[in-house]
């Protein structure tokens, strides 16, 4: 059976382009406490197909890190499932990047120093100037063309944010994880850094999920959006298809005739749940 599905990727290269990165079947998540079990997600099913975008929105404390810590494989799940590109998680891996509110930096290294790590595992065979280059690339890209050697310490909240999420595109990851990536910085940066996400996602085909509290960025940075219930036993309570071609402009993102109807739409889940 497995040689006729991979005769049928060959054949069929569309086969591949529907294929489903994560497929998350009746997920349970419970947390002992002194209390007794907490059950915080129940029965959640979700799939994410390759290199669609989704976001993750729902109120505070329904489980929406515990959701992603388990897709990174640093959580373990207490039933269901969770398989990526046809394999059940087993622990961390390279193939899954993680972007948290903020960077946890090494303080004592530099801006690039800090993106090189974990290069070296991931591009074993390249030579250290490629190791380099692919580094100052991102850093460059997230706006940190002239900082590279600056010290972690010395970066602003901003700055250390953007050395996070330039360490995450190095490591090339096929599928990226965001926890609120934007949630400490100002609107600027905000809006700056979501245009540089959304270009290098389009451009290395990267499939992501992007946990959010904020409305617009939910609609703006995804093909889908996805909203959670309240816990306890949350799980997934609506999804929202955002018909806005990618790559997108934000002036036309807002200028589209259905932005409000989506805006209106997540509100009034969120207001209901
Ligand atoms: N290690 C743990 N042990 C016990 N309970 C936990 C643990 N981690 C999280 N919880 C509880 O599980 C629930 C979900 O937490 P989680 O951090 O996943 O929520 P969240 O949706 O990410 O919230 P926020 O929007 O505030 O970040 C909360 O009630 C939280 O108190
Ligand atoms: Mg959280």
């Amino acid at each position: 059976m497995e040689n006729v599905a991979i005769a049928e990727k060959e054949v069929f290269p569309e086969f591949l382009e529907t294929q489903n990165m994560l497929e998350i079947k009746e997920l349970v998540k419970v947390y002992p406490t002194p209390k007794g079990d907490y059950v915080v997600l129940d029965g959640l099913n979700l799939e994410i197909k390759n290199e669609e975008i989704i976001s993750i929105i729902g109120h505070s404390g329904c489980g929406k890190t515990t959701l992603l810590s388990m897709i990174a494989g640093l959580n373990p799940i207490s039933g269901g499932e969770i398989v990526l590109n046809g394999s059940p998680i087993a622990g961390p891996g390279p193939d899954r990047g993680v972007i948290f509110q903020s960077p946890s930096l090494l303080p004592w290294m530099t801006a690039l120093e800090n993106v090189m790590l974990g290069v070296k595992e991931v591009f074993p065979h390249g030579t250290n100037q490629e190791r380099l280059d692919i580094c100052k690339y991102y850093l460059s890209k997230v706006g940190l063309g002239d900082s590279f050697d600056k010290k972690a310490t010395d970066l602003s909240q901003g700055m250390q944010q953007r050395v996070g999420i330039a360490r995450a595109f190095a490591l090339k990851p096929k599928m990226l994880l965001l926890d609120e990536p934007f949630g400490m910085l100002d609107s600027l940066t905000r809006g700056e850094l979501q245009d540089v996400l959304l270009e290098v996602l389009n451009k290395e085909k990267i499939t992501a999920m992007i946990i959010t509290h904020d409305v617009d960025e939910s609609i703006f940075l995804a093909d889908r959006v996805i909203m959670m219930t309240s816990g306890p036993k949350a799980t997934i309570g609506d999804t929202l298809q955002v018909e806005i071609p990618r790559p997108r402009k934000r002036k036309e993102v807002l200028e589209h005739p259905e932005y409000y109807n989506y805006r209106e739409y997540l509100i009034n889940f969120l207001e209901g749940h």
